[in-house]
């Protein structure tokens, strides 16, 4: 009998450890790196009589568990976030242990698709629960910021983020620089080029921001933008880290515009993110925590057009310019797909007309010309209707190796004189017969830029009624994208549109 006593306890031990080895419970990690930063997502899961606890933290979210179950390897569970847009944010998880490994599939979002990251064991101890939240900073609203008086006409350039997300490196900004130049765009008008998250690094001991090791020096790299004519932009955040989970600016504002100023920067993009989990929702306190980067700018001594990115949340238009904001996007982020540009450029900038004028813009976001998900007919239709909205141009494609028609798309004169007119004012919808709209931009001579657009699925004719768009009588009418003279012409015009196309006309005096 006695024999057996070490063999039973051997068993359970055995049982014990194949339960534990089974259990999800434990923390779980999986480092990524696009470039070189050493990043982590964790996983603490802590599974008891088939219900589940337990958080997820990466570097820019923390998603704490609300609801979850246990079905031997496999999990669900809900999390909650503070979402960038101000809102608590529930997404439904699932888990499956396989191989002594946690595969974690994540939600799709918006327009990203579910992602699944496989993790590895770090511990097998119930974690500790996370500490309560601490309370959200709540700001007044603080007194207007000087006007910096830059960006009289929106603000053309490149930015880094549509094409290149994570793997933008000194390398590519240099040789986007050269081809800016050499293609033609930088004649065109494109002057600023923009880096967009991922190019940050850690602080330094003195709290100074520093780059990671896709840009080893940020001030060489201005000096070559500035010897080709060309303008360097950067990017952060009002919260503590950035979208993609980079160093954000969060109490550090005036010290990032010190360095950003010193490194020679010349436009800034903030970016909301992760300062919702660290700012309350009020308007006062959006306001504050852009006010305050504001006059950190204006205090760095040098002119720095200043981006807002805050997607358009709690009427944005009302307070950007009082902020000092050059420009403010309007909405989420758009995607290479007919369906996002259509939805972001025709149906969610109406209204936001009264906001725009020399030196602060309405941003229905960057320009996915060329980057492959459109027709040029579409893309056409993208170029034409960011013009008419007066919209910043930031082309968001590889400019290093265009087609010719992308080049021509991005670089049409006619067409970028709409968008830079001096007169500075939005263009409206002025007509609407379903799928069949014409759009009109008053210009500073006295005349009108108008689109005659088809978002229907086959081809139509069009017609921009003079008496619509406010214009009497005979008036000259060019085609500006077959920069023809068309003649003089009566009351109306009428052209064939394609589907999803566009034809685009300047109206004389
Ligand atoms: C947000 C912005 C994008 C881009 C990314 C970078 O999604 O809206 O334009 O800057 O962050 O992480």
């Amino acid at each position: 009998m006695r024999k057996h006593v070490p063999q039973a306890f051997l068993l359970v031990f055995l049982l014990c450890s194949a339960a534990v080895a089974q259990s999800v419970t434990g923390r779980w990690v999986a480092k990524f790196s696009s470039d070189d930063e050493a990043r982590e997502i964790v996983v603490a899961l802590n599974a008891s009589g088939g219900t589940l606890t337990g958080y997820i933290l990466a570097p820019q979210f923390e998603d704490r568990i609300v609801a979850g179950k246990v079905d031997g390897a496999n999990v669900a569970f809900t999390a909650e976030r503070d979402a960038n847009n101000n809102q608590v944010q529930r997404r439904d998880y699932t888990a499956v242990l396989e191989g002594g490994k946690l595969k974690l599939t994540a939600p799709a979002q918006g327009n990203r698709p579910g992602q699944v990251y496989e993790l590895t064991r770090a511990s097998s101890d119930p974690p500790a629960p996370l500490p309560p939240k601490p309370p959200k900073i709540s700001l007044p609203e603080p007194a207007a910021v000087r006007s910096n008086g830059l960006a009289k006409t929106p603000p053309m350039g490149w930015n880094s983020w549509n094409k290149f997300r994570g793997k933008v490196n000194d390398q590519v900004v240099r040789e986007i620089a050269d081809a800016m130049v050499k293609s033609g765009m930088k004649a065109a008008g494109y002057l600023y080029v923009n880096i967009d998250d991922t190019w940050e690094g850690t602080r330094d001991a003195r709290g100074n921001i520093t780059t990671n090791s896709k840009f080893p020096n940020m001030k060489a790299l201005s000096d070559y933008v500035h010897s080709k004519g060309l303008k360097l932009g950067i990017y952060s955040s009002p919260g503590p880290k950035t979208c993609a989970g980079y160093e954000g600016s969060f109490q550090h504002e005036d010290q990032d515009a010190k360095t950003w100023a010193a490194w020679g920067i010349d436009y800034l993009k903030y970016d909301w993110c992760s300062a919702a989990r660290v700012y309350d929702t009020q308007q006062s306190t959006m306001i504050a925590a852009y006010a305050k980067m504001g006059e950190a700018l204006l205090k760095s001594g040098r002119p720095i057009v200043y981006s807002l990115c805050q997607y358009g949340m709690l009427d944005v238009g009302e307070w950007g310019a009082k902020v000092d904001g050059n420009l403010w996007r309007t909405t989420g982020d758009i995607s290479d797909r007919w369906q996002s540009m259509n939805n972001i450029g025709f149906d969610r900038q109406p209204g936001r007309e009264k906001y725009a004028g020399p030196g602060h813009w309405n941003d229905p976001d960057m320009l996915e010309i060329g980057n492959g998900g459109m027709t040029d007919t579409e893309y056409r239709t993208h170029m034409s209707l960011w013009c008419l909205l007066a919209a910043p141009l930031l082309s968001g494609n590889d400019i290093r190796d265009m087609q010719p028609s992308v080049l021509e798309i991005l670089t049409n004169r006619d067409v970028i004189a709409v968008d830079q007119d001096k007169l500075g004012k939005q263009g409206v919808r002025v007509a609407k017969d379903g799928d069949l709209e014409v759009w009109a931009k008053p210009l500073a001579d006295g005349g009108y830029a108008a689109g005659l657009f088809n978002r229907g699925a086959a081809d139509a004719k069009v017609t921009a009624k003079w008496s619509d768009i406010g214009v009497t009588g005979s008036h000259k009418v060019r085609d500006l994208w077959k920069h023809e003279e068309l003649g003089s012409i009566a009351d109306e015009y009428s052209a064939n549109v394609p589907s999803h196309g566009v034809v685009m006309i300047r109206i004389a005096k």
